[in-house]
């Protein structure tokens, strides 16, 4: 089982911009969704848990061990991830693909960035499978995602990213309650969650099964 342990991580690409403004996480057993708008900072994030990008300040230990003393090459036999935009195949191919290659390596770690782009429904229900499967095998799964639907069906935490910091982390029911946060971040609730709002519900549904289960009584 794969640990990482962000501590105080701080990033900047160009001296003056700070692009990371000192993350505290821990990532442990529960598979986690990466969410916040554009720029955020979430790419960069994952770019530094696979040591593509060191640290300007702060530590990341995976199991532990400090990855500043672990070479790309060995922390890519730990962690896996599939890129927001792998090449050559057509798009929703590419990352069936890419999941697969890398997924067959059986890193203990594995990051997805944006993995539903372009899938259609049973594209994001296959990939919501192995995202499933892979924590039940006991695996670390991250992922950046954009679909809110994704997140609540499939994920047993999210962790908000706006401008460099994290604004909230914790189970789904928790993040997507919490208005004030997710307008600060720009991101919007489910479609089922902003659904049963209108419809004037006051408890929180995420959910298509949990809302109809909760109708049935
Ligand atoms: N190689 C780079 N050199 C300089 N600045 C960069 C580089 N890559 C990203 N940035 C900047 O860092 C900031 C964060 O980018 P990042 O790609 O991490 O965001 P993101 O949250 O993944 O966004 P998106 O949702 O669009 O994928 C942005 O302002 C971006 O312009
Ligand atoms: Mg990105």
């Amino acid at each position: 089982m794969g640990r990482l342990e962000i501590q105080d991580l701080h990033f900047s690409y160009t001296a003056g911009e700070e692009i990371l403004k000192g993350i505290n996480l821990v990532l442990d057993g529960e598979s986690t969704a990466i969410i916040g708008q554009n720029g955020a900072g979430k790419t960069t994030f994952v770019k530094l848990l696979k040591g593509l990008l060191r640290p300007t300040s702060g530590r990341i230990l995976y199991n532990g061990k400090d990855l500043k003393d672990l070479t790309v090459a060995q922390i890519a036999q730990n962690i896996g991830m599939v890129f927001q935009n792998p090449y050559d195949l057509g798009l929703s191919d590419r990352k069936l693909v890419s999941i697969a290659s890398i997924v067959a390596m059986n890193p203990d770690v594995i990051i997805f960035d944006e993995p539903t782009i372009a899938q259609d429904y049973a594209g994001k229900t296959r990939i919501g499978n192995i995202v499933k499967k892979l924590r039940n095998e006991g695996k670390l799964v991250l992922t950046i995602i954009h679909d809110m639907d994704f997140v609540a069906d499939y994920f047993d935490r999210a962790v908000v990213f706006a401008k460099g910091n994290v604004l909230l982390e914790g189970n789904p029911e928790i993040v997507f309650a919490d208005a004030d946060v997710l307008e600060k971040a720009y991101l919007e609730q489910p479609n089922v969650t902003k659904l049963c709002h209108a419809l004037g519900q006051e408890k929180i549904f995420l959910t298509t099964d949990a809302y109809v289960e909760y109708m049935r009584g």
